[in-house]
């Protein structure tokens, strides 16, 4: 086990048997009530492990690229290189991060829809040559930036039940894949295969089936064309639930049997990321300011309260739309945090709302739940936090940044060294044992 602190950037606390993330957020409460109350999350690595084994027994031969905008924090992206998974890249800033984790470039694709030029010549100087394109400006910027890029032709799927519009926006038609291909012969490019994404919101399995489908029409068009491809790409859209992942390969499978079958040589690929992180991370936030409204006052969305009498209460944490929660200006957030302190089952419940530190009105960031009564200074835990909450934050109003514990526990550890990982193959990671022990990562500077 690697022993010494300065080899390292970061540690992994190891739990003891018997200790569990509640254990862990009660330590880290204790040593930040007399340091400043700082947000901080709690990320346990053990969690990507059992994840990724979940995913080799449900969903293999379909090999993992991990889109690292959904959470690039060090634990996270070592384990998973590591563990020997992909990258989905969407900027020359992740390409590099993953890049200096030594994955070399064909564990790498390149999937933002709107590259710009200077970043896929990064990618060419890289040697990563995959990535996605939906449309003819997009093919021929690529063609002059990227000789020798092979592109998997993204196409739109019918998710029309998804909150987010990432459907809408893009991917193409099965008929401008054909002017697509008539483009990329005319300016010499290889196309390899096909991408579609369904959103995890999409509760329509069929969508699957048509993307299929349609993905076979484009791999026989492209056959017409000359191009020999090889890649389907699935996208993401995996919550996290095994039962989901049963769901999807229950419908999936059979129709890759048919149209994709091993013997074609198509490998299929996936962009699993809430799958991976998103019930690996914890957040706990502290509150900063507390006002009780007068009904005149009420925040905007908040219900009048039942009895004209009880007060409602807004408070204020150290975490915002402009930090962890930037997913609620997009997308609705249904996560209702858990109040740290404990309080008698019988005690009142009162309309409360959240709200981020910058004093912004968008800065809102749950509309309307019921809590007991708070202070300044007691501890609110969010859980599910691992997706779309740790990658490049604004520095909105002075914003600080939550602090990171990584944790796991000795089992998870074990199962890890079973799958051939050691605090050898971590490079940037030393392990403790103890979650009393724990340091905390601030992954905007290196230091332990
Ligand atoms: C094109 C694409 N692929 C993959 C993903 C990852 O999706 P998920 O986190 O639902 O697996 C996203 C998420 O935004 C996406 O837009």
């Amino acid at each position: 086990m690697k022993g010494f602190l300065e080899d390292a950037n970061y540690s992994i606390g190891l739990l003891d048997e018997g200790a569990t993330l509640a254990d862990v957020i009660d330590n880290c409460i204790y040593e930040h009530t007399h340091t400043g109350k700082r947000a901080f999350y709690v990320g346990d690595l053990g969690k990507l492990v059992k994840k990724n084994i979940q995913w080799q027994n449900v969903m293999a031969p379909i090999k993992p690229f991990y889109p690292v905008k959904c959470n690039s924090t060090p634990g996270v992206l070592e384990i998973l290189g590591t563990l020997g998974i992909g990258f989905a890249c969407s900027s020359k800033s992740e390409m590099a991060l993953v890049q200096d984790l030594g994955i070399s470039p064909e564990n790498i694709i390149y999937t933002n829809p709107c590259k710009q030029a200077s970043q896929i010549k990064y990618a060419a100087k890289a040697g990563i040559n995959i990535m996605t394109c939906d449309n003819d400006i997009e093919l021929k910027k690529i063609a002059r930036s990227h000789p020798n890029a092979k592109l998997l032709l993204h196409i739109a799927t019918e998710d029309i039940t998804a909150d987010e519009e990432m459907n809408m926006k893009f991917g193409t038609t099965l008929k401008n894949c054909r002017h697509l291909m008539e483009c990329a012969k005319e300016f010499g490019i290889q196309i390899v295969g096909v991408k579609f994404h369904v959103s995890n919101t999409c509760k329509e399995l069929q969508t699957y089936i048509h993307a299929i489908s349609d993905a076979r029409c484009v791999f026989d068009m492209a056959e017409e064309f000359g191009f020999k491809m090889d890649i389907l790409d699935i996208g993401g859209g995996f919550t996290g639930s095994e039962l989901q992942l049963e769901e999807v390969n229950h419908v999936i499978r059979p129709l890759l049997d048919i149209y994709f079958p091993k013997e074609s040589g198509v490998n299929v690929i996936a962009e699993p990321g809430c799958y991976y992180v998103s019930s690996a991370f914890t957040l706990a936030v502290n509150i900063i300011a507390k006002k009780t409204e007068c009904d005149k006052l009420l925040p905007s969305g908040v219900e009048q309260a039942r009895n004209d009498d009880e007060p409602v209460f807004t408070y204020y944490i150290n975490d915002g739309v402009y930090g962890s929660f930037a997913s609620k200006l997009s997308e609705k957030l249904n996560t209702i945090p858990e109040v740290h302190k404990k309080y008698k089952e019988d005690e009142p419940l009162f309309t409360s709302s959240l709200w981020g530190p910058s004093c912004d009105e968008l800065d809102q960031i749950v509309e309307n739940c019921l809590l007991p009564e708070l202070s300044v200074g007691d501890w609110l835990i969010f859980d599910n936090m691992g997706s779309g909450t740790l990658g490049e934050q604004s520095t909105f109003n002075d914003y600080q940044r939550p602090l990171i514990y990584y944790m796991m526990s000795f089992s998870d550890w074990d199962e890890m060294q079973d799958a051939g990982i050691t605090s050898d193959t971590m490079k940037n990671f030393f392990f403790v044992p103890s979650c009393i022990q724990l340091s905390s990562e601030d992954r905007f500077s290196t230091a332990a």
